[in-house]
């Protein structure tokens, strides 16, 4: 398939890269640093652009199968970055009806999960990164209310930690005990999201 990958110079968004690539897919990121992704220069495309220009966004897009983005603020999120994920899922959905793609799968995170009691994901988001939940929560609405093919990845804390394809896929709730996942195999299930055309207009739980 023809993959945007957006983020893609982040923890997950590299390994959205290197495993797209692995799996034949054929890669274009979009991203403002060029050089960080200077190890697959040989292997994919990269574009530099701005990922909050929906013009940007559009031009880059066009004739591709799929988005898939790990897109979010860098920690520690600065005050600038604090609408980041809603002024990009502004731009993205503004972008994408002016293209032949609709299918797009967004990292977004598990403390938007109001049911889950282990952990008390939204309790704890609220409490500790207020800031972040609800830029997340208008990122998604923003989605929702889209006539796109979009799909909801949560992940609860990421890690480093290598690929080992057992996880752990809810729709609509994380699964008990969902505590971490690696950025290696929520990148495994972006792309299998694609790839399987599953869980359109569906948010997700994912974890180790
Ligand atoms: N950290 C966690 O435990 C956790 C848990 C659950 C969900 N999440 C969410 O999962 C997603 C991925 O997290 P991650 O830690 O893998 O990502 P990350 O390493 O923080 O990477 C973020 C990506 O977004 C890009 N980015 C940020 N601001 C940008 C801007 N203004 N313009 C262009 N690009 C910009 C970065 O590009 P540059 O390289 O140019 O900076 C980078 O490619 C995020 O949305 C995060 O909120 C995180």
């Amino acid at each position: 398939m023809k993959l945007i990958v957006l983020g893609a110079t982040g923890g997950t968004g590299l390994e959205i890269v290197r495993q797209a690539t692995e799996r034949g897919h054929s890669v274009t990121a979009l991203v403002r640093s060029p050089e960080r992704l200077k190890q697959f220069w040989d292997r994919i495309t990269v574009k530099q652009g701005n990922l909050l220009n929906s013009r940007d966004l559009q031009q880059v897009i066009q004739g591709h199968d799929a988005v898939v983005s790990a897109f979010g603020p860098r920690v520690p999120v600065s005050k600038a970055d604090t609408t980041l994920l809603q002024r990009f899922a502004v731009a993205l959905t503004s972008a994408m009806p002016h293209t032949d793609v609709r299918r797009v799968v967004v990292e977004s995170v598990a403390f938007l999960f109001k049911d889950s009691l282990l952990p008390p994901a939204y309790l704890l988001g609220r409490l500790l990164f207020p800031r972040t939940v609800a830029d997340a929560s208008a990122m998604e609405q923003v989605f929702a209310e889209s006539e796109l093919d979009w799909t909801m990845v949560r992940p609860p804390e990421l890690t480093d930690k290598p690929y080992t394809g057992k996880y752990r896929v809810r729709e609509g709730h994380l699964p008990l005990f969902g505590f971490k996942i690696s950025r290696a195999d929520v990148a495994d299930f972006m792309i299998k999201a694609v790839e399987n055309h599953v869980s359109i207009r569906k948010v997700v739980g994912v974890c180790n």
